[in-house]
Formats: structure tokens, sequence, C-alpha cells
């Protein structure tokens, strides 16, 4: 194959800020995304959005998904794209079905309670995905050039813990239960989940993507024990298993809430470049962490709300704490829907160096 589809190609030097960032080059301003920056904070947004009659619906929805992934380029011009989507398809391509109470979040049946793994598929139907590659096919025939195509998937944990409960749960308590209960219920989970993100995310380098992120969006409610075994270990092994038929892929990890962990993301799993949330410790993170690998994040998504001088002062010092090394710029988690829009448009001033 000569064309790009097949990304993960050998990043060339030049090209796309965000990739050249991910291939250990330091810029005089970084790039910026904001994790979940096509979301609900945009009233064009919340206006698609009212045109499906359910999240699924619209994730599977390629004319409606591939919109809403440009939403935020074209009224920021975001140096990331990232696909519109959402983590839980993959439950629901292997046959546990996924719903979206309306204001209340994801709703599965508990696997535990029902049937446990004999009523998954041995492996993830990508035929049911087919509308998540043909909104990465649409968006990429109308990117820029500049713009990096950002595909992504839960880790095997954060994912397993939804299986598990059915639901987000405070503290995690069913998926951690289960881990000490019926470790090898939990191994044989955690192995369904990373073949099937291996394929998931092959199949979205296929399709266009120029990079994936990993969210471990739980990693912080696992013991030190634990996040080696549920958390490391399976994304290492997904890492490996997606480089294996994609040389070059680009992939970030973002284990959210794991404090020490965050080095552990760049000496253990092979990740490109490590996302850090808002709670780790700069200068920590500076010397233990971007040392090793590019860093991405980590401005607190409530100085975004707040704007004004919580704004102005934690730019900058993500700005001072990671100029030093490569660097993306991003939120230690993702942007909460109350976040006033002119602030968005203030940061990525300010980020670009563009106001005094
Ligand atoms: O803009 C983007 O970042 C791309 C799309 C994206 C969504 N979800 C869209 C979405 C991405 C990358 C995700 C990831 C995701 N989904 C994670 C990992 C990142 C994180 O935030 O920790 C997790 C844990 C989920 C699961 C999920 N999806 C929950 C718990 C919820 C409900 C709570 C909430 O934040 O709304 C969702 C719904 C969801 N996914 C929305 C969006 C825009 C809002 C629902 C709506 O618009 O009706």
């Amino acid at each position: 194959m000569t064309s790009s589809p097949l990304s993960g190609e050998k990043p060339s030097a030049g090209g796309k800020p965000l990739l050249r960032v991910l291939a250990g080059e330091t810029l005089p301003r970084p790039p910026i995304w904001i994790m979940r920056q096509a979301g609900r904070y945009l009233p064009e947004y919340r206006e698609l959005r009212a045109t499906a009659p359910s999240f699924m619906d619209f994730c599977y929805s390629p004319a409606k998904a591939a919109e809403a992934t440009m939403q935020p380029i074209r009224r920021f011009g975001f140096d990331a794209a990232i696909l519109f989507s959402d983590i839980l398809v993959v439950p629901d391509a292997l046959g546990q079905p996924v719903t979206f109470a309306e204001g209340e979040g994801p709703r599965l049946h508990p696997i535990t309670l029902d049937g446990g793994l004999s009523r998954l598929s041995d492996e993830i139907d990508l035929e049911r995905l087919g509308p998540v590659f043909e909104t990465i096919e649409r968006v990429k025939a109308g990117l820029g050039a500049e713009t990096t195509f950002l595909g992504f998937c839960g880790a095997p944990w954060t994912v397993a813990s939804y299986m598990i409960a059915g639901k987000g749960t405070p503290e995690l308590a069913p998926s951690r239960l289960l881990a000490y209960r019926d470790p090898e219920f939990l191994t044989a989970l955690i192995d369904r989940l990373v073949d099937a993100s291996i394929r998931y995310l092959v199949r979205q380098f296929q399709a266009g993507v120029d990079a994936v992120q990993i969210f471990e969006s739980f990693a912080g409610a696992l013991t030190p024990a634990g996040l080696e075994r549920w958390s490391l270990g399976p994304i290492r092994r997904i890492v490996d298993g997606v480089r294996a038929q994609v040389p070059h892929a680009r992939i970030i990890v973002f284990a959210r809430a794991s404090g020490p962990g965050h080095r552990l993301v760049a000496e253990r799993t092979g990740a490109n470049a490590v996302a850090l949330d808002w709670a780790v410790n700069g200068a920590w993170a500076a010397s233990q962490v971007q040392s090793l690998k590019p860093v991405q994040g980590n401005l607190d998504p409530l100085a975004v709300v707040a704007g004004g001088a919580a704004l102005e002062d934690g730019v900058r010092d993500v700005l001072s704490t990671f100029g030093g090394g490569p660097h993306i710029f991003n939120l230690g988690h993702g942007i909460v829907p109350e976040t006033p829009v002119e602030h968005v448009g203030r940061l990525v001033k300010l980020v670009r160096g563009e106001v005094a």
C-alpha cells in the first residue's frame, strides 16, 4: 500500500506539529488539543446532538460524528482532531449492549450477573463498528494538512470496570472486588479486551488516524500491584500488538490519577507520550517523566471554567513547567460541560502566545 491511509508510516521531519512532538521534538509553542473537545460546552454540539435519538446512535452516524469531530477544529483551530465516538463502543461490539440514559451516563447489563464471558463474542465485531471507520474516512478527507487526527480506545481495566459494574461507580468497588475474588475471570475479560483493542486500533489506523490515545481513566483506583497487573501490562500488550501490524503507530497513554504511575507509563508501556492529569506535581513530572518521553497536559479543567487569573496563571505555569522539553498542551482531564466557550478561545490564544 503506497497511499497515506495506512498511517503509522515513519514520521518525516517537518509536518504536523503534534506528530513532531510525539517524535521527540521540542517546539517553541506546544501544539494544543483538549480532551472531550467535541462536546456539550459547544452550542453547535448540543444542537447537533439533539438530532440523534440516542448517544450511541449519534456515535454510529458517520455524517454526524464527523461533523462533531470537526466542530472544535473549525471554532478554535486545535492542532488535533479526536474522533467523535466513545470508549464503550468496544463492549457494544463484543455483544454487551450499551445505552446512555439521558443525563445519567452509560448503562450496561453487568457481565457477572449476565452469563459472564460466555455471553460475549470471542472477537470484536468490526463490522458493527463500520460507522466508526466511515467517520474516520470522512474526517480524514476534510482535515487540514497541519492537523493531527487522533483515534482512541479505553484501556482494558477502565472498559472492564464498566462491563462489570454496568455503570460508572465512585470507587470502582465492583471491579476491584472481582480482581481479588476471581482474578481468573478478570484476566480472561482483560485478555478479551486486549485482543479487541488491538484489532480496533489497527483498523482505526488503516482508516486514517495519525495517532491514538489509550484512556485509562480509572488508573487511580488501583493499588501499585494492581496497576502493574491490570493496567500497565495489558496496555503494553496493546501497544506491542498494534505495532506488530502498524510498525510506526504513535500512541499516547493517559493513566489518570496514577501519581508515580505516570513514570511507569513512560518506562513500561511503550507509549510515545504520557498524558498527565492535573494533580501531578509539575517539577516532578518534568524531571521524572518528560526526561523519558514527551508529555501531554495538564491544566485543571476547572481553571478553564473559572477563567480570569486562574486560567492565565494556570496556562503560564504549565507552559513554563514543560516548555523545556517535548510537550503537547492539554487539560488534565476532559473539559466539562459548564465551561464558557470564550474561556476556551482565550486558552488557545494564551498557549499560542497571541495575547499578552
Ligand atoms: O471530544 C472527544 O474527546 C471525543 C469523543 C469522546 C467521548 N468520550 C464523547 C462523549 C471520548 C474520547 C470519550 C472517552 C470516554 N468515554 C472516556 C475516557 C475519557 C474520560 O473522560 O475519562 C470515558 C470514561 C467514557 C465513558 C463515558 N461516555 C461516560 C462516563 C459518559 C457520560 C458522562 C459524560 O461525561 O457525559 C460518556 C458520554 C459522552 N461521551 C459524551 C461525549 C461528548 C456526553 C454525552 C452526550 O453528549 O450526550
